[in-house]
């Protein structure tokens, strides 16, 4: 007799999609600075056995329009918690103005451990800090250390590559230009523990370049997406766009495999994965939010069984003046003639602006935010349709800014941040585990 426990069991197989299994969610604080919120950032990394979560706290007994950049480790054996706050010069716990959007940090730890943390700019110069032991929570001011000191500077998405340097992408405005703001490109080198810029590869006259996010393939080559606004700046933007870097041989080819000289602009062919929609325009949108429009978007990259890299862009796109903000993805093999592919994946209820993406070659999953509610992750296996899962440890959360890591495991590891849960100066910063890939 077969039960029926054992019946489902055996249709398993059949059901290639898998089921979402979130973890237990886990409070990083409930201190957070209601500005601790922004799309474009990179507040997670994992290394060396613990969990790095960069946020903003209202600064104890000032004023709550000012914020100090916290960075919290996580053992993940344990779950042991220390934390501490980035540091002036002179020892004290460095403050800054509140900006939503703007002055949010991102964090990466190099491969001999030591930890980076980029924040608080919005067309400023340097504000960059780094632990001076391997493991450490306690960072310093290393502004001076940086190139391009009189750059200005918003938006750094920092990440650690294949060998344990860094690579940061950051949206730049030379001093004395006042046409355009390009795309700056920098390296960490772990081995003489310095900074320098690979290339400004994107900028156009006229426009203003916002960082998006960086991958690597095995090869040791740097993916990196962004997308455009109008110069100076706008809230929604255009054009999300797509370049591999080959360190090796210091070139960038677009998606075809064509090389391409630097800088890169919307023109570039092939570059731009989600092209201008019939209504859309650059003009008239600064300070205004009128779509079609793109905004925010994550990358993801998984090599097939001959090496050849397939990429997952996901990002929000407005379709229309007054709707709501879309979820959609891109796809494309590496070195294919038209590579594109685009599909709308969620049309519904608003969602709030960051997105997180991963891919493990057979499942990809989209974890997005919709406006008053919580975190949701669509999930496609294979050839399978998507399936739209609340992830229900995050439910009255009110989760409304997230980051993304998948580990070598393929479990997702989600920075949730939900900017006011606590009151209307004071929200709170969670970490969820999503496992259940087929
Ligand atoms: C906008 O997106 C929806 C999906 O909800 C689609 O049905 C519709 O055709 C799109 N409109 C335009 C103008 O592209
Ligand atoms: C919000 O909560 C924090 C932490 O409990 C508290 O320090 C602060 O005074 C509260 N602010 C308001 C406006 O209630």
């Amino acid at each position: 007799m077969y039960t029926k426990k054992l019946l489902a069991l055996l249709a398993a197989p059949f059901l290639a999609q898998a089921a979402i299994e979130p973890g237990e969610l886990v409070t990083i604080t409930s201190a957070a600075d209601s500005t601790n919120q922004a799309a474009w950032w990179a507040p997670l990394d994992q290394y060396g056995g613990y969990d790095w979560f960069a946020y903003l706290r209202n600064p104890p007994g000032g004023s709550t329009s000012n914020n100090n950049v916290m960075v919290a480790r996580r053992s993940i054996s344990d779950g042991a918690i220390y934390r501490d706050c980035v540091k002036t010069s002179s020892g004290e716990c460095a403050v800054f103005a509140d900006d939503a959007g703007h002055n949010t940090p991102s964090i990466a730890v190099d491969g001999d451990g030591f930890v980076h943390v980029f924040t608080s700019m919005h067309n400023e110069q340097w504000k960059y800090f780094r632990s001076s032991a391997a493991y450490s929570s306690t960072l310093v001011d290393r502004s001076s250390e940086m190139p391009d000191q009189t750059t200005i500077f918003t938006y750094p998405m920092v990440k650690r590559g294949n060998n344990g340097n860094l690579w940061l992408i950051i949206r730049g405005q030379a001093s004395g230009d006042s046409s355009a703001k390009g795309g700056y490109f920098y390296r960490y080198s772990t081995s003489s523990k310095q900074w320098t810029r690979v290339s400004i590869w994107a900028y156009n006259t006229g426009y203003s370049v916002y960082p998006d996010d960086i991958q690597f393939s095995s090869d040791g080559d740097v993916h990196l997406q962004w997308e455009w606004s109008k110069y100076p700046a706008s809230a929604v933007r255009h054009e999300g766009s797509y370049l591999r870097y080959r360190p090796s041989t210091n070139t960038y080819r677009t998606i075809t495999g064509a090389t391409v000289s630097l800088p890169v602009t919307q023109s570039t062919p092939d570059l731009v994965f989600q092209p201008l929609t019939s209504g859309e325009r650059y003009g008239g949108d600064i300070n205004a939010s009128p779509g079609p429009a793109f905004q925010s978007a994550k990358l993801a990259l998984y090599e097939d069984s001959v090496g050849t890299v397939h990429v997952s862009s996901g990002y929000r796109f407005k379709n229309t003046t007054d709707g709501a903000w879309q979820v959609r993805r891109a796809t494309a093999t590496f070195g294919a003639t038209n590579p594109w592919t685009r599909e709308i994946i969620y049309a519904g209820v608003e969602t709030t602006a960051a997105l997180g993406i991963t891919h493990d070659r057979t499942t990809v999953r989209i974890y997005y935010c919709r406006q008053g509610d919580s975190a949701y992750v669509l999930e496609k296996t294979s050839n399978t349709g998507w399936t739209n899962t609340a992830l229900a440890p995050a439910q009255g959360k009110r989760v409304e800014r997230l980051h993304a890591v998948m580990q070598a495991d393929g479990v997702d590891v989600l920075y949730l941040g939900s900017p006011t849960n606590v009151n209307s100066s004071t929200g709170s910063v969670y970490r969820l585990a999503v496992g259940g890939r087929a």
